[in-house]
């Protein structure tokens, strides 16, 4: 094969495998990945809630595993995402500038909580949209917050720091952030694994 034949191969193989992962990226972004349901047994624990956002399932998946882990209440933020292009681009713009959406929260008792979970995606480096937007709207006088994050690769510390000012001026106790990375697209961890490392990363957290 000539020199010319062989960089044109290579690079109609690199264009494919280019469209391969936007189309993978793309199907999987528009995608919900359900878990299984959680209700706290019995009397639930009034000293540790979870409070989160998930656009496309895994966050939920995590925070489920966090209430359950303590048999502690959990409410979801509902935001206007929609799992297509235009939900997509809607969150990078406000990711991007900072826009707080409008939200609205599930019912929960706040009152004797000491220990607050708050979940969320990672959205351009930072936590997504509609936890910043419930920091503002939340009573956390005196409450210890841990945020827990998951993304496809990183976050930016400053960010978390940003957040961590703004728990601390609603009256919370920043005391940790807890990252969980997904892997990018062809090598993420399974729902198995990321639920394990959920477990084992917040056992210290009891
Ligand atoms: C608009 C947008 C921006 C994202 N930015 C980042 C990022 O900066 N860093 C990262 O690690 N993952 C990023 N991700 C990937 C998500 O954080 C990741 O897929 C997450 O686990 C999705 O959680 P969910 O299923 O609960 O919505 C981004 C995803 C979206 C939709």
């Amino acid at each position: 094969m000539n020199t010319r034949k062989f960089i044109l191969l290579l690079a109609l193989a690199m264009a494919a495998v280019g469209i391969a992962a936007f189309a993978l990226m793309a199907v999987k972004d528009r995608t919900y990945v359900a878990s299984e349901a959680y209700a706290p047994v019995g009397e639930p624990n009034r000293a540790v809630a979870v409070v989160y956002y998930s656009r496309s399932g895994h966050s939920e998946a995590v925070a489920r595993e966090v209430a359950r882990t303590f048999n502690a209440p959990i409410a979801r933020i509902s935001a206007d995402y929609p799992l297509d292009f235009s939900g997509q681009g809607k969150a990078v713009s406000d990711a991007n500038a900072g826009e707080l959406p409008r939200i609205e929260v599930g019912h929960i008792d706040l009152d004797r909580v000491r220990r607050l979970f708050l979940v969320s995606p990672i959205w351009m480096f930072r936590p997504a949209t509609p936890l910043w937007a419930y920091v503002e709207q939340a009573n956390l006088m005196g409450k210890e917050i841990v945020l827990v994050t998951t993304g496809n690769s990183r976050f930016e510390q400053t960010e978390i720091d940003a957040f961590a000012r703004r728990v601390e001026a609603r009256g919370g106790h920043f005391i940790h952030h807890l990252f969980l990375r997904r892997g990018r697209i062809y090598w993420q961890k399974s729902r198995e694994d990321l639920l394990a490392e959920t477990r084992a990363r917040i056992r210290d957290l009891r």
